[in-house]
């Protein structure tokens, strides 16, 4: 067996006779001598080998990426290389055993890599060699111990949930699994364990976690996977502020652990209605200020046409002041921000610049004289000044100008930290979808309205509240739960709110139901997206550095080319017509 690391080994080790195991990961003829950076999980170390060695042809002949075992003496080097931590000694070769040799590569395994994503992808177990992922592999391990232990300490147990299991309410489409015993039936792979870490509050297990993998077909992003992993858990006999607690703690816990960063808590906790009113988004990215501004009454009485027909349609108009910028922006730079803007259905973007005490830009000759004094007071002017306008509805003019603000923290580097947490608290119970033309759950259909709101949800579902809660970090939606509905009846009638019939809710749900009836305790939880926390700590902002095999955007993985056509006896086994 192995028995040693390339950096265990230093100066201290001088002299000393080591047996290396590992890949060839450069190699230099100088001076005839032959070098050999050798690779294992931990680093490099360098082999020398002499011409008057036994092995210096098999040295001359190896081939990049090849397996070998060395053994040698530690000896100091001529020239150090401070770069890498065993950069002051060598391995002088005695022996050397070629293990395995490696053909030429598809890429260089460098960290300056030029490849193709989809190259390095189909050869994932090449990438993985490089340290940039292996580094990230190791951030994900850290992260997840630094989470067992510490649930497990606080009283959490580790269980598992069933994955062939019937479809989990999570609002994505189900990855469906024919089962070839019950022809005709399916299982569907759970899009979370919510249903079974409920029942196993019900079960008296009080306080549950999990590591885990949860399937949902939707269409993906740079922050989502078909296929991605929770840090599932579960409480009984809480409140809101008792999941928050230990949320918090044990994020702060893992942000220590794994970075040394301290986290300070209590985190700030913000409405979600105000999220949406200051920063366009239940996500709000805070490294940076840049508050939406409402500018709706300076123009209230306006007769510039394009707001006035906006007001009249009771729209809103709301802004962003980028400092000290507009000399940075050319008609060019700001069309592409209007892009944007209208990619999130805002109907265009007007600009005024405010420079050596004048303004100018798309509206200046539209709106009055006061108007531009007012705005000037209401946004605290300043030279070089940039502000950015939306007129639309409520909705729009928010998302349009969160998305727009996101843009600009990005591009302009507005950050004045490197994390910024916090919680967006209150989120209305229900989301009305255009496109299925009814009210659905903003979060899921066991989640709780607040005790002031039962009686709004089947009247008043736009002003009935919920206890959920999601945790925000960078303005990424990190994790997310709430406090779920114990009483049948009030669970009933979230059903009924959301349009399920009793016979509907009975075949999908009956089985939970059924369970309720039997002394369920007051509970609630939250997931935390394991990939999205790896992603936040290792700086990267796509998900698929994180997974060690990943799938692309269109869900297949290039690696072993899944999903693949199967064998028309496997179909005719499940009963599956060709
Ligand atoms: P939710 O659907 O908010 O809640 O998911 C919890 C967290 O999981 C992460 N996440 C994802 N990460 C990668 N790819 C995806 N496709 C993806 N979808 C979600 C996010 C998110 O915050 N059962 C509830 C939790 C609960 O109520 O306890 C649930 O799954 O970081």
């Amino acid at each position: 067996m192995k028995k040693y690391n390339n950096a265990d080994f230093n100066i201290k080790n001088l002299n000393e006779e080591v047996e290396l195991f590992g890949w060839v990961s450069k190699k230099r003829n100088l001076g005839g001598l032959v070098f050999i950076d050798l690779r294992d999980r931990s680093g490099i170390i360098q082999l020398t080998v002499r011409p008057e060695s036994d092995y210096y042809e098999l040295a001359s002949s190896l081939k990049s990426e090849s397996v070998i075992k060395a053994t040698g003496k530690v000896i100091e080097r001529e020239n150090k290389n401070k770069n890498i931590p065993t950069g002051e000694i060598e391995v002088e070769v005695v022996n050397l055993e070629l293990l395995n040799s490696s053909e030429d590569l598809p890429f260089e395994i460098t960290d300056d890599i030029t490849a193709l994503e989809d190259t390095r992808l189909k050869y994932r177990y090449l990438d993985l060699r490089r340290n940039e992922l292996k580094e990230k592999l190791i951030t994900r391990h850290k992260i997840t111990m630094a989470v067992r232990n510490f649930l497990s300490d606080n009283g959490f147990l580790e269980v598992e949930t069933p994955i062939l299991c019937k479809s989990t309410p999570e609002g994505a489409r189900d990855y469906l699994v024919p089962s070839r015993v019950n022809k005709g039936k399916f299982y569907a792979l759970p899009q979370s364990p919510q249903l079974f870490k409920q029942l196993l509050m019900i079960g008296g297990v009080e306080k549950y976690f999990q590591i885990a993998k949860c399937f949902r077909d939707e269409d993906l992003r740079a922050d989502r996977q078909p296929e991605f992993t929770q840090v599932d858990l579960e409480m009984s006999f809480v409140e809101e502020n008792d999941v928050m607690d230990i949320t918090e703690r044990l994020v702060a816990n893992v942000f220590k652990e794994v970075k040394d960063i301290d986290v300070k808590l209590p985190l700030e906790k913000m409405k979600y209605d105000d999220a949406i009113r200051d920063y366009g988004s239940d996500k709000p990215d805070l490294r940076f200020d840049m508050k939406i501004e409402d500018i709706t009454d300076i123009f209230k009485d306006t007769e510039f046409s394009m707001f006035r027909s906006v007001l009249d349609n009771k729209g809103v108009i709301n802004a962003l002041v980028v400092k000290n910028e507009a000399n940075n922006y050319s008609r060019k730079g700001i069309d592409k921000l209007t892009e944007l803007v209208k990619t999130y259905r805002a109907s265009g973007l007007a600009f005024l610049k405010y420079t050596e005490g004048e303004f100018s830009g798309s509206i200046k000759n539209g709106v009055s004289e006061n108007e531009l004094n007012n705005l000037k007071d209401q946004l605290a002017l300043e030279d070089n000044d940039l502000v950015l306008i939306v007129a639309d509805n409520y909705k729009t003019t928010k998302i349009a100008l969160g998305a727009l603000r996101n843009h600009l923290g990005k591009e302009l580097n507005l950050y004045k930290e490197d994390y910024h947490l916090l919680w967006v608290v209150d989120f209305p119970s229900f989301e009305y979808s255009e496109e299925e033309g009814r009210f659905v759950s903003s979060h899921h259909p066991f989640t709780s309205p607040k005790d002031s709101d039962v009686d709004k949800l089947i009247n008043d579902k736009e002003h009935c509240y919920s206890k959920a809660y999601d945790i925000v970090i960078n303005g990424y939606e990190a994790g997310g739960g709430s406090i779920r509905i114990h009483d049948a009846n009030v669970q009933a009638k979230m059903f009924e709110a959301l349009g399920f019939s009793k016979e509907e809710a009975k075949r999908r749900f009956g089985f939970f139901l059924e369970a309720f009836k039997y002394g369920t305790p007051p509970h609630g939880g939250l997931a935390l997206g394991l990939d999205r926390l790896v992603m936040l700590l290792t700086g990267t902002d796509n998900i698929r550095d994180v997974i060690a095999f990943p799938k692309t955007a269109s869900a297949s993985d290039l690696m072993s080319e899944a999903p693949t056509e199967v064998d028309k006896k496997q179909l005719e086994e499940l009963g599956i017509k060709n």
